[in-house]
This record gives structure tokens, sequence and C-alpha cells, in this order.
């Protein structure tokens, strides 16, 4: 078993959870999923145990109502996640300027205590595996542990994001508990900060992240390795998204949008060796398009004997379900990963999953080659199906 505990209540979580249960049931093919029967964990294994949200709309309800107020009229919702219920997590401002009624255990509770409460609810549903997909937040990176551990003790509020709150928390809960995994799938610098990943080794623990790669990055970094490998020299990369999700309003905040434009730019010195301008960023939200986004790419390039060429690229994608699919294979990778004994970061993990793979200094590589490596690694450390390489 795979108990998972998932960090934000959203569209990706009710992809998520939802489409785990239909799977289990047989109600659909395990598509979107990359390593879909190629895993020794089968993803029947995978059990999800408790969701954490800070929306006072979510807060209290069941899985199975909130996901029926978010997908419910795309979707037939599964009886069994009447089951599972969303717990009150830390709110540390992410929902602020966002029109949404917030609450979070911080609010009368100082870090220390809130800290102690959530270790506390863990040692109960004792999960393997946590998987963050809460709001995109601003946050900077640590460094040092014990910096991490004096601004919760001085109750610092101000100076931790609840990312990285719930990074540390569950940490904590590794030191006393057991080891676990962490998959940071929001932009927040995490399996990029030297302070999370020296706490997780420390505690024999795993930490995936940053920030999932589901969309147009993982699609412009293949086709910037296609030109690379042609020798054909990239002028400027235009690649824009616009979307009318919770996750697109949060971005109209500049300081969010800053946080993924970070984490997606990347790719460009990182895969063609210098730096071709370009402007990579979500651009806008417009709610007519709900969860399925707008995607436009342009890209001009010099090629043989002085030409000129262009590659025009639009696209409608389903956003959360996408990144849903990716996490029915990180909870298995993460709990694999601990089985076998890692600890820190999976940089081969990272390099395929993650739009910037930890640890800090590791380069973004084109997702077809970053495939290629995943699954040799895999099957160097005899984590794969065998009858799949046959
Ligand atoms: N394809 C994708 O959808 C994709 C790809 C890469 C990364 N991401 C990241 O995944 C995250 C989730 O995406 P989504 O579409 O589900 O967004 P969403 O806005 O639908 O869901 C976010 C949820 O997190 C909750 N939340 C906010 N602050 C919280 C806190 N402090 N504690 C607990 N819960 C909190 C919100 O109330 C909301 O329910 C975003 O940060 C996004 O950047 C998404």
């Amino acid at each position: 078993m795979v108990r998972v505990v998932v960090l934000g209540m959203g569209m990706a979580a009710s992809h998520y959870i939802v489409g785990l249960e239909r799977i289990k049931m047989g109600d659909v093919e395990p598509y979107g999923v990359p390593l879909a029967g190629k895993l020794p964990i089968d993803i029947s294994e995978i059990e999800v145990v408790g969701v954490y949200d800070v929306d006072t709309s979510k807060v209290g309800k069941s899985v199975y109502e909130v996901a029926k107020m978010q997908i419910g009229s795309d979707m037939p919702i599964p009886e069994s996640l009447k089951e599972i219920k969303v717990y009150e997590g830390v709110h540390l401002r992410n929902l602020d300027r966002l029109g949404i009624e917030a609450r979070g255990v911080e609010d009368r509770k100082s870090l220390s205590e809130a800290l102690d409460y959530l270790v506390e609810q863990w040692s109960r549903l004792e999960p393997d595996v946590f998987i963050n997909v809460i709001t995109t937040e601003y946050a900077t990176p640590f460094g040092d542990p014990n910096y991490l551990a004096e601004v919760i003790r001085e109750n610092n509020v101000d100076e931790i994001s609840a990312g990285q709150f719930y990074a540390y928390a569950a940490a904590v809960y590794a030191s006393k508990y057991k080891p676990i995994a962490y998959v940071n799938l929001i932009p927040t610098p995490l399996a990029n900060d030297d302070a999370f990943i020296k706490l997780y080794t420390k505690y024999n623990s795993v930490l995936l992240g940053d920030d999932g790669a589901t969309g147009a990055t993982p699609y412009t970094a293949d086709t910037l390795e296609h030109l690379r490998e042609r020798n054909r020299y990239v002028d400027f990369i235009v690649q824009f998204n616009i979307g009318g999700n919770l996750d697109f309003y949060a971005l109209t905040d500049p300081d969010k949008n800053l946080m993924k434009e970070e984490t997606k730019s990347s790719i460009v010195r990182d895969i063609l060796g210098y730096e071709a301008p370009h402007y990579i960023k979500p651009t806008g939200y417009l709610e007519p398009l709900g969860d399925k986004k707008f995607v436009s790419i342009h890209i001009e390039y010099k090629t043989f004997n002085g030409l000129r060429d262009s590659i025009y690229v639009n696209m409608r994608i389903n956003d959360s379900p996408a990144l849903a699919g990716y996490m029915v294979d990180l909870a298995r990778l993460g709990k694999m990963l601990l089985d076998q004994g890692f600890k820190g970061s999976v940089y081969e993990v990272n390099a395929f999953y993650m739009k910037k793979p930890g640890p800090r200094g590791s380069p973004s590589i084109s997702r077809i080659v970053a495939y290629q490596r995943l699954i040799n690694w895999l099957e160097s450390n005899d984590l794969i199906v065998r009858e799949y390489l046959e």
C-alpha cells in the first residue's frame, strides 16, 4: 500500500483522486499516466488517506463533496470518496487577494503548535507520501535548515510559505515516525533548496520537485532539443498560456506569476546552451476557457544556407488532469525510492516530471531524453517491470 496525503484540494487533486478511483473500479484506462503498467507497485495500491485545504468552502467536507462541486458536471464521482476528509491546513497568505475566504491552523496557534498539531494528525493517517498541489505562492529558498527551524520557533509567519511549512512539518513527522517522500508540484523551491535537501537526507526521506512539467513547457523543451540536435540556431521563443481556472486566476498576482516564470524559463539556456531571447510565461486569465487552457508557441530559427524557419503551435489542453496523471506515478515512485533506501532528491525522476528539477544546479533537459534516462535508471535499479523491457 502507498498511503498518500494530498495538500490542496483543487482541480489537480480532484482529478487525481477521482481518476485514481475510476481506474481502480475499471471505469477508465490509465491513459496520461506515463509509467502505467511499468512499475512494480500497481496503481490499485495507492490509497489517499487525507487531503488538506484552507478554503472555508472545502475544509471539513468530504473529498466526494468537493470533487462533485469542482468536476461533478463532467464525470461521475465515486461514492467511496465520501470516506476521505478535507482537513484544515496552514494558510500563510496563499489565498489573500484572490477573493476566497480562507482559514488556517496558524490563525489560532503559533507555528510550532501548528506543526505539532499536523504531525500528531499525520501520526494517525500514517502517510508514506505527501503531494503538494496548493496554490502557487511566493517563496525564496532558506539555504540553511537551522534558519528554517528558527523561523518556526520564533513564529515569523511572514518569512515562510505554506509549501515550505508543510515540507518542514513532513520532515519532522519523518524524524518521529517513518521516512516519507514529499512530491512538490508547485514552483516553490524545495528540491532546489539545500535546507530541505539536507533535512530530508538526515531523516532518510525523499524530496521530489519542483513544479510539475505537463503542458507547453515540456513540449517547448522537446522542440528545442530537436533544433539543437540539428544545429539550427534559435533566434527567439514565444510561449504563452491563457486559462480560466483558479490556478490561472492566482497567477494574475505578479509575485505568483514570477515564481512560474522562473521555473519555466530555465529550459532555454539549459537545453540550447545559449540564452535565446524568450517570452515564456503564464499570460492571462479568461474565465470561459475553464480548465482547458489555450497554449501558443512561436519559435524562429536559422537553418542551412542562411535561411530562416518558423514554428507555430496552438493547443487547447485540459490542464489539471495532465498533472493528475503524473501524480499517479509520483506517489508510487516516491514509495519505491523509500523502500530502496534512497534519500535527498533523485534527479533522474525530477528531470522527467518537473519544470525545475532539483537538487539545486541540476539542468533542465528535454523530456524525450529525460524519459529514456529515467527508464534506464529504473532498469539499473531494478525498479521496472521486467516484461516491459522485453
Ligand atoms: N497542469 C497543471 O495543472 C499544473 C502543472 C504544474 C504545476 N501545477 C501547480 O499545481 C498547483 C495546483 O493546481 P490546481 O489547478 O489544482 O489549482 P487550484 O487552484 O484548483 O487548487 C489549489 C488548491 O490549493 C488550496 N490551497 C491554497 N493554499 C493552501 C494552503 N496553504 N494549504 C492547503 N491548501 C491550500 C486552494 O484552496 C485550492 O483548493 C498550482 O500551484 C499549480 O501551479 C499545476
